[in-house]
């Protein structure tokens, strides 16, 4: 059985909530100017952990470090470098990662406002509720003094649970398994289940395969050494990474009034939301496009808006007819695991394993989404408008967008995969010239094709293939950063060995 997270008092508490009742928020990106005075910052700020959640909270304060804020700080090599390759390289720190993540052409680095060429030290997150936000900017700033860091404030805007577009968003996400009740590796995950291992968000637990992911541990010697906990797999060793997680946070702007104009041109003023939703793969609403199911799926539930919204998978959907192969929420979380088609009867469950059977051809691209979950934690930004606003010829320009933020517990098998191998993949599930029709940059796969293409498969025939969809979003910045345990953010802060 893997080891249930019972110290909820260490983990900061964006892991556990999207703190949706603190309404208000900002983030500061900042560069260390004094490392002493953001060592005592460090070591003081009030950080909420998943533990105060239990009890009501009118504000929240997290804090998450790149691996350059880790070594502003003074922190040793042997703790910097044992971080995974991707965080220590940073988002935009490698072309060819960019290239993976489709961040060329109008959202290559070159162009973001920040990130790139360096990614920000340390990333500050305000939440407050509604009208609390001044007075804890006021008490943050002054403990952090004028002289510790350089910030840039990224506002967000609270746009009552929906994204800039107008659909309903954060409705998705996998259930954290905080009692260590699952044991992955049995034939259950050959259906698609929602309960997923705490080592896959957080460091020092065992992930879906039953593993510890790789992570700074250090033998217990040092001053500060007695802030860290003892590595669970190696008790000799103590544990930087330990009830921390990695946190991916990406600007995108989004052009809300190109997509609902395209829409329109489309598909006609009435069709236009019919097409957004192909698009995104669910309604306005937050609903499904494929009907649920009546047993409910392991880690969906039991609220019954997860039940509705939730508990469904696309192996009752295997060409696409309800909701298209290439939606955004198809790439990004494509569910039937191991085995399109479901699990079927024991027979043909043994049959299947065994192999002697002609394999789903797209068995490899939507194999075993559990291995790829994110736990999504984004705030958006900027003014919005509605969708018939938006469709109208003199329609107005907002500039806003979504904060993207993810956590797990592997940068490469988890984002960079969900990214690179499904969203911006022009080949995911047999389909050719296309990306994801929200996110996709456009730009042509080199000596290939276009990649601005959307099939709609329908039933009576032939796939209606649209063609030159515009990019409607673009990344404006991003870094990888670290959120760490909060005894590991102590440690961090301490002052480094001579
Ligand atoms: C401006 C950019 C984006 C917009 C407007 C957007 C919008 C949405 C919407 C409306 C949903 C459905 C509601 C929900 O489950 O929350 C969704 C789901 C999702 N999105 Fe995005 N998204 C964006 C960027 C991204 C990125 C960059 C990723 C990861 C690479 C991502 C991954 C996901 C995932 C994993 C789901 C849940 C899929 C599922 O489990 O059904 N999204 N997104």
């Amino acid at each position: 059985m893997p080891l249930a997270v019972t110290e909820k008092e260490d983990i900061q508490a964006l892991v556990r909530s999207g703190l949706p009742t603190l309404t208000e928020a900002e983030f500061w990106i900042c560069r260390i100017r004094n490392a002493a005075m953001a060592r005592a910052f460090l070591t003081a700020a009030p950080v909420t952990t998943a533990a105060d959640l239990s009890v009501h909270q009118t504000t929240a304060v997290q804090i998450a470090l790149s691996a350059e804020g880790m070594r502003a700080l003074g922190l040793p090599a042997e703790v910097v470098g044992g971080f995974s390759p991707e965080f220590v390289a940073g988002l935009a720190g490698d072309p060819s990662r960019s290239r993976r993540l489709g961040d060329v052409g109008p959202s290559a680095p070159g162009a973001w406002t920040w990130g790139y060429p360096r990614a920000p030290d340390v990333l500050v997150m305000l939440y407050a509720e509604p009208g609390g936000l001044d007075a804890l900017r006021q008490q943050i700033a002054t403990l952090a003094g004028e002289l510790a860091f350089d910030v840039t404030v990224l506002p967000t805007s609270d746009m009552g649970g929906h994204e800039p577009f107008g659909f309903v968003d954060g409705v998705s996400q996998p259930a954290i398994d905080w009692g260590g009740t699952r044991s992955p590796g049995t034939p259950d995950d050959l259906e698609y289940g929602s309960l997923i291992t705490a080592g896959e968000f957080l460091l020092g637990y065992e992930n879906e395969y039953g593993r510890f992911t790789g992570r700074p541990t250090i033998a217990p010697t040092g001053a500060a050494i007695d802030l860290l906990p003892a590595a669970a797999d190696d008790p000799q060793r103590r544990d930087v990474g330990r009830n921390g997680a990695y946190l991916v946070f990406r600007q995108l702007r989004q052009d809300v009034r190109s997509f609902w104009r395209f829409a329109a041109e489309q598909a006609g003023p009435a069709g236009a939301q019919g097409l957004a939703e192909a698009m995104v793969g669910r309604k306005i609403s937050g609903d499904p496009l494929e009907p649920v199911l009546a047993r409910p799926l392991p880690g969906v539930g039991p609220a019954p808006a997860s039940l509705e919204q939730n508990n469904f998978t696309f192996g009752a959907d295997p060409d696409g007819t309800v909701c298209p192969l290439g939606a955004h929420i198809r790439r990004a979380n494509p569910r039937t695991a191991d085995m399109p088609g479901g699990r079927g009867d024991i027979l043909s469950r043994a049959v299947r394993m065994l192999g002697w059977t002609k394999e789903d051809p797209r068995a490899d691209v939507v194999a075993a989404s559990r291995f790829h979950r994110i736990v999504r934690r984004g705030r958006e930004y900027g003014e919005s408008a509605d969708p018939a606003t938006l469709m109208q010829e003199d329609a107005p320009d907002p500039l806003c967008g979504l904060n993207f933020i993810c956590l797990n517990a592997n940068i490469s098998r988890q984002f960079e995969f969900v990214q690179s191998a499904w969203v911006m993949s022009a080949k995911f599930d047999g389909l050719t010239g296309e990306q994801d029709p929200v996110l996709g940059n456009r730009v042509p796969v080199p000596q290939t094709e276009p990649t601005s293409g959307f099939s709609l498969p329908s039933p009576a025939g032939p796939a209606r293939r649209l063609g030159a969809l515009p990019q409607f979003v673009t990344v404006i910045g991003g870094a990888y950063f670290f959120l760490p345990g909060v005894r590991a953010l102590r440690f961090m802060a301490s002052e480094p060995a001579a």
